[in-house]
């Protein structure tokens, strides 16, 4: 049955009011196809949260599969998870804490030989991992060249410098894009499909999102991540210099994390926000992201102002 649905790759998608309303409406199509009452979908435990959302309005068993010790997914893990019950995997495609690509190809690999759905959630990597490509960044596959992969998140209003809402949803076949599609006999004569979460829509999101891959093009979003890594690799060099503070990981796109084994983090975070900074605090560690607007001058003060923080809760 799967197999019918992902023969043909004319590729096909919506965009949506975000990341979330595109995870749900894959964990839907996963359902929908399975025909299972009790299903089961394996998330890694790094997944967001809108697929703890979806599995709860759509009465899906959420099983989240450990990490290894690069922040992946454990992929052995997942295949211990695995049983009658198991309608679909997910994968991330730059996890939200530490913009982490799981190894999708694994995770094609195990759903092709269970014949289960996998869908990637690329929502912020999308728009980072093809153009880091082309910089010479070695970056792994994520997308439809994979056999197994069904479905995959990538949101213009995040790396896609839209304006917000757009989400975005892709699925690897038409057919496959119809699976949660209702027809709405109301409208055109009963000829019309509905395949989103919500009805009445505006068009401005798509035509804006259009507007913006069409005035930058493949080589302003190559420029746009050109800079955004530079800047990052500068921050993952210069930080773990500063007296008591270290980075999580080494980066695997313009995501950071940020953490101290001599500083609480929240009080970090309370002295960086207190100066200016936008950052996110996660359990164990500050995320930056270094998004398009972000400049040289911006990460040097950055710099400046952690050393400061360093130094004042060293008592210094
Ligand atoms: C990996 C990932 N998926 C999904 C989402 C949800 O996106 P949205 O806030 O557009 O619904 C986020 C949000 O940060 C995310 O990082």
């Amino acid at each position: 049955m799967l197999g019918d649905l992902l023969s043909n790759r004319d590729t096909s998608g919506h965009i949506v009011t975000g990341g979330t309303e595109a995870n749900l409406l894959a964990m839907w199509t996963a359902k929908k196809l399975s025909k299972k009452k009790n299903c089961e979908i394996i998330v890694p435990t790094s997944a967001h949260c809108s697929f703890d959302k979806a599995a709860d309005l759509l009465g899906i068993k959420l099983c989240k599969a450990r990490l290894n010790s690069r922040y992946q997914v454990d992929v052995a893990d997942v295949k211990r998870r695995l049983n009658t019950k198991t309608v679909g995997i997910v994968g991330v495609a730059g996890t939200t804490s530490l913009g982490v690509v799981d190894p999708i190809e694994e995770l094609s690999e195990l759903a092709v030989k269970n014949e289960l759905y996998l869908h990637v959630d690329a929502a912020f990597g999308g728009f980072v991992l093809p153009f880091m490509r082309e910089l010479g960044y070695k970056t792994a596959n994520f997308d439809f060249i994979l056999p197994g992969v069904c479905s995959v998140t990538v949101d213009p209003h995040k790396m896609g410098l839209a304006p917000i809402p757009a989400g975005g949803i892709l699925f690897r076949s038409e057919k496959l894009k119809r699976v949660a599609a209702w027809n709405i006999s109301y409208l055109s004569g009963g000829e019309t499909e509905q395949a989103t979460i919500v009805g009445t829509r505006s068009g401005a999101s798509v035509i804006a999102a259009w507007a913006v891959m069409k005035h930058l093009g493949r080589e302003g979003y190559v420029k746009v991540i050109k800079r955004c890594m530079r800047l990052t690799l500068k921050l993952a060099k210069e930080i773990p210099k500063i007296s008591g503070m270290s980075i999580v990981a080494e980066p695997s796109m313009n995501v950071l994390g940020l953490k101290s084994d001599r500083f609480a983090v929240n009080k970090i975070a309370r002295e960086l926000r207190r100066k200016g900074w936008a950052i996110s605090l996660f359990p164990s560690h500050i995320r930056i992201v270094v998004m398009p607007h972000v400049h040289e001058d911006h990460v040097e003060r950055f710099l400046g102002d952690l050393e400061q923080i360093s130094t004042r809760l060293r008592g210094a």
